[in-house]
């Protein structure tokens, strides 16, 4: 079962090949996504050799092989995990119920929205990402980058591969259209606002990998308790794949902290200005793209108060991430003590799920931040790294427009206004980081304004030719 057919057409472990009917859909739809990758995908970079991993089982040890590919000749597929024998449903009102192999039909429109909505977010972060390339710090992090834009596409498959299997003529509605809306198109905008923001330089790069593929960690994780059994098995396998992403995020942003700390020792200094003239970046400047992209990967959770995702919960269509380390998975009787603006509301805890996924989502953040923290500690400098206030700079839910501070004060407007650039990265900021965006191509070379990786790819040194560029 786990095991991959790569003789066929569309790499896939589903035996594609024992439906001919949804086998020539996605074959119909397989030449419409290689068009998108050609015009909307990394820029400029289609005839480079990337040395990339393509997964060959869905097994947790050995899925990936590893080679010199072409990017536009990858094998995307459709990948699930093996399904676990006798699952049954593990929360909400139909608890211990065999799990459905089919969509029920009160719940359809309501799967096809959680599946489009998951699925538009994987293809609006390559276009996000695609004139990166130009400005790489190296060729092994070009490498990551490649690796991350091929595997989002892929993601793009497993959610196009469940609209077209379980949705009918819908789901390959709703196939086209995840790639005629595109990621900041004035008409056709990608359906969440944080993946309408083009990805210009790479401290931005690390903090969407860090923050805002690790929502993405977050949505799977909940979509794999899923009671639509394929759901849950795309999903888990999804994740085995996004882990890489958050790895690039955490060491990125590693990298770029331990470099600021050579220099500041090297100039024995702290004084932001004299880092930058040096080409490194101030970690007062790195704090500043941690708010920014902490408040805004935040929103993505949704209304701290939310019926739909108390109906997800509750008809066992959407989970909570690692469902099985509660003790209720019933949540009738719970309520959640919920900040607010008016001070602690007691609410029903099916109401405040999308808090309580918030909540774990922000303990899985601090473990980068404990780590960065002690390296700058053992440098021996006192500033430490935080997250925002959940409350800061939110734009949906209740505290959705208010002055609050990184601290999770209350603020008057005039002053919130005056700080706010001393909290998120201002144009200066911004300038300033985009000046050091500058090619970096010859193997084992790094950009002055980051560290070296520990180690390189599958056993390879830091120096292997990771992209050849032609
Ligand atoms: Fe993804
Ligand atoms: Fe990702």
């Amino acid at each position: 079962m786990s095991s991959v057919t790569y003789a066929e057409k569309i790499p896939n472990n589903v035996n594609l090949v024992g439906d001919r009917t949804l086998q020539r859909a996605l074959e119909h739809w397989q030449p419409r996504f290689l068009d998108w990758w050609k015009s909307m995908g990394p820029a400029d970079f289609q005839g480079a050799d990337v040395y990339l991993r393509t997964a060959i089982s869905v097994d947790a040890d050995g899925w990936a092989q590893y080679g010199a590919v072409k990017m536009p000749d990858y094998r995307w597929g459709i990948f699930l995990a093996d399904p676990v024998a006798n699952r049954t449903i593990g929360f909400g009102d139909q608890m211990g119920a065999p799990v459905w192999q089919q969509v029920p039909g009160e719940y359809r429109s309501t799967l096809r929205r959680l599946i489009v909505t998951q699925g538009d977010t994987e293809p609006a972060s390559v276009e996000q990402q695609r004139m990166l390339g130009h400005t790489c710090p190296s060729l092994y992090d070009l490498r990551n980058l490649f690796q991350i834009n091929v595997e989002e596409g892929r993601h793009l498959w497993a959610m196009v591969y469940l609209l077209h299997a379980y949705f009918g003529r819908d789901g390959r509605e709703e196939a086209e259209e995840l790639l005629s809306r595109h990621s900041g198109d004035a008409d056709k905008p990608r359906i969440l606002t944080t993946f309408n923001e083009p990805i210009s330089d790479w401290l931005s790069l690390y903090c969407f990998t860090y923050f805002t593929d690790r929502d993405g960690k977050y949505q799977l994780k909940s979509l794999a308790e899923s009671a639509f059994d394929p759901l849950s098995r795309t999903c888990r396998f999804m994740l085995t794949e996004e882990a890489h992403h958050m790895f690039v995020g955490e060491t990125g942003l590693g990298r770029v902290i331990r470099r600021s700390l050579e220099v500041m020792k090297e100039l024995n200094t702290d004084d932001p200005a004299k880092i930058r003239a040096h080409g490194a970046i101030d970690l007062q400047t790195i704090q500043k793209y941690l708010n920014f992209w902490c408040s805004s990967s935040l929103d993505l959770f949704g209304n701290e108060i939310s019926s739909n995702s108390a109906a997800n919960f509750a008809n066992g269509l959407k989970g909570r991430p690692d469902e099985s380390q509660y003790d209720d998975h019933v949540l009738r009787e719970k309520t959640f003590s919920l900040r607010t603006p008016q001070g602690e509301e007691s609410v029903p805890m099916l109401n405040a799920l999308n808090e309580v996924m918030r909540e774990s989502y922000l303990k899985d953040c601090e473990i980068g931040l404990k780590r960065w923290n002690r390296q700058i500690e053992r440098a021996g400098h006192s500033l430490r790294l935080t997250l925002p206030a959940p409350s800061f700079r939110r734009t949906i839910g209740a505290w959705a427009g208010l002055p609050v501070d990184p601290q999770g004060k209350l603020l008057d407007k005039s002053t919130y206004e005056r700080m706010l650039h001393e909290w998120i990265p201002s144009e200066g900021d911004r300038a300033f980081v985009h000046s050091l965006m500058k090619r970096v191509a010859e193997p084992g070379k790094m950009a002055g304004w980051i560290a070296p990786p520990d180690r390189g790819i599958n056993n390879l040194p830091v120096e292997y030719e990771y992209v050849k560029l032609h």
